[in-house]
């Protein structure tokens, strides 16, 4: 199959990366069903885009009669089984293994056998995620960035299984999303996680040692580094759990406390301090 063959698009979840990706495809012309697991997150998911394509207008990146003709494009639904009417499925679900694979066992026994599936994980493995269907040359990694409307990046992960030719789909599907691609083999965290992930766990640790406050942290590496946020700002951005997830999934596989998840990070989690989207994290939010 190549990406001319694709019509409609499935998505799975419709959090802050989901409702993400259902727009970017919408605004690039595909037909989009997005599903959720309850009427009131989908109606959350589905709203976060609207908003985002009014910014995109009120920005001047899209004409508001583009906006509407996205939007009639995008199909919200709660039943896992309207995948069926789907060419391509991004999973963009909870970073955890065990669900990723219940999500991806479903989907292979509800999509047409021509349909590609693809995660948008950050961490896990690809190859893991195709050993429980029965189709793992069309599964492959997607890794958008968050906005996914503004990030250029598409971070494309290669399973041990995947197909050349569902490489090329995934080349093609940048290409229309205005990405561009790097390829990573299937290591915990690709390339940009590998870095990301123990740069923002040390900011935390510098924190937990007092060597400077948080807001000093973040200015250093704005100012000095030129980052358009400093670690406690993005991390906050990114989402805790978020976060401890990744974190977590990667010293499973390496045992290098350098992915180890400091307990402060922990404790917040815990305490459902989960950054910008719960109004608190390491700095509070307005509602
Ligand atoms: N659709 C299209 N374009 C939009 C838009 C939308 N919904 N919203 C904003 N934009 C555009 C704006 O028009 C603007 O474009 P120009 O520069 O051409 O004018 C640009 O995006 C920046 O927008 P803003 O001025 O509103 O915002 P900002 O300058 O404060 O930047 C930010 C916001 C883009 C989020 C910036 O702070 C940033 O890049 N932060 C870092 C984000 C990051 O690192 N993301 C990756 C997180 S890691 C991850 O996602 C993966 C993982 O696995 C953990």
């Amino acid at each position: 199959m190549t990406l001319q063959d694709v019509r409609t698009v499935g998505v799975v979840g419709c959090g802050l990366m989901g409702s993400g990706i259902a727009e970017v495809c919408a605004r690039a012309g595909f037909q989009v069903i997005v599903r959720e697991v309850n009427e009131d997150l989908l109606r959350k998911g589905l709203d976060r885009i609207r908003a985002s394509m009014a910014k995109a207008v009120e920005r001047g990146k899209l004409a508001a009669a583009e906006m509407e003709a996205a939007w009639g494009r995008i199909r919200g639904t709660l039943r896992m089984e309207d995948f069926a009417a789907c060419d391509l499925i991004i999973e963009a679900v909870v970073e955890d293994m065990p669900t990723k694979k219940q999500v991806f066992a479903e989907l292979d026994r509800i999509c047409p056998p021509h349909a590609v599936l693809a995660s948008n994980t950050s961490s896990l493995s690809i190859t893991e995620l195709g050993s429980v269907t029965r189709r793992p040359e069309k599964v492959i990694g997607f890794h958008f960035f968050n906005p996914v409307p503004v990030m250029p990046l598409l971070e494309i992960v290669i399973g041990l299984q995947t197909a050349e030719e569902t490489v090329a789909l995934g080349r093609a599907l940048a290409e229309r999303l205005n990405k561009t691609v790097v390829i990573s083999k299937d290591r915990p965290g690709f390339i940009v996680n590998r870095l990301l992930i123990p740069y923002l766990l040390d900011a935390i640790r510098l924190l937990e040692e007092g060597v400077a406050t948080m807001e000093d942290i973040d200015t250093a590496i704005r100012l000095g580094l030129n980052h358009p946020m400093g670690p406690f700002t993005l991390m906050d951005f990114v989402g805790l759990d978020t976060l401890l997830f990744i974190a977590d999934a990667m010293f499973e596989e390496f045992k290098d406390p350098r992915y180890a998840a400091p307990p402060l990070l922990r404790r917040m989690v815990a305490a459902g301090w989960l950054g910008r989207k719960s109004g608190k994290g390491f700095y509070t939010y307005a509602a």
